[in-house]
């Protein structure tokens, strides 16, 4: 019985442990899943305004844009011809392209970047809110 006590007055007596630290909402560490799948697109494109071209032309306002716009960009050869044909960035056109770059533009120089049916079309409704 004595024990017992004993016990029960340490156990009253511990410190409560330190609280983990409280997670930041997950609006902010999960993000839309199109913001988060266009991670991968970050490392060679932007869609802020006025942002000077990285690796890949901006991506602000590619939705309705003429393929190949972005004037001073060095495109390749056939995002060019494919521009001067008319085609015209839209959810179909890109998620062709985003499924399979070389099949949707024979000769781009976008690299395949992978992706679910279901990421690309987070991702294509992100661009499109933001871009
Ligand atoms: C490793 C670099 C790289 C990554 C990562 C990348 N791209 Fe690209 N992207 C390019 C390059 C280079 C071009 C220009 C292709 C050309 O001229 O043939 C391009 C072109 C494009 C175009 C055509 C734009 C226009 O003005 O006609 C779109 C749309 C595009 N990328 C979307 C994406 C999306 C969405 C992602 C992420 C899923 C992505 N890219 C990831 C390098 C990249």
């Amino acid at each position: 019985m004595l024990n017992l006590w004993f016990l029960l007055t340490i156990l009253a007596a511990a410190p409560t442990a330190p609280s983990a630290p409280t997670p930041a909402p997950v609006a902010q560490t999960v993000a839309d899943p199109g913001a988060r799948a266009f991670q991968r697109c970050a490392a060679c494109h932007s869609v802020r305004a006025n942002a000077h071209d990285d690796i890949g032309p901006n991506l602000r306002d590619v939705f309705g844009r003429r393929v190949g716009a972005v004037s001073g960009y060095p495109y390749s050869d056939s995002l060019r011809a494919a521009g001067r044909r008319g085609m015209v960035w839209n959810a179909t056109t890109l998620d062709r392209f985003l499924a399979d770059p070389e099949a949707a533009i024979p000769g781009t120089a976008m690299p395949y970047q992978g992706g679910s049916a279901a990421e690309r079309a987070a991702l294509i409704a992100w661009l499109r809110r933001t871009g």
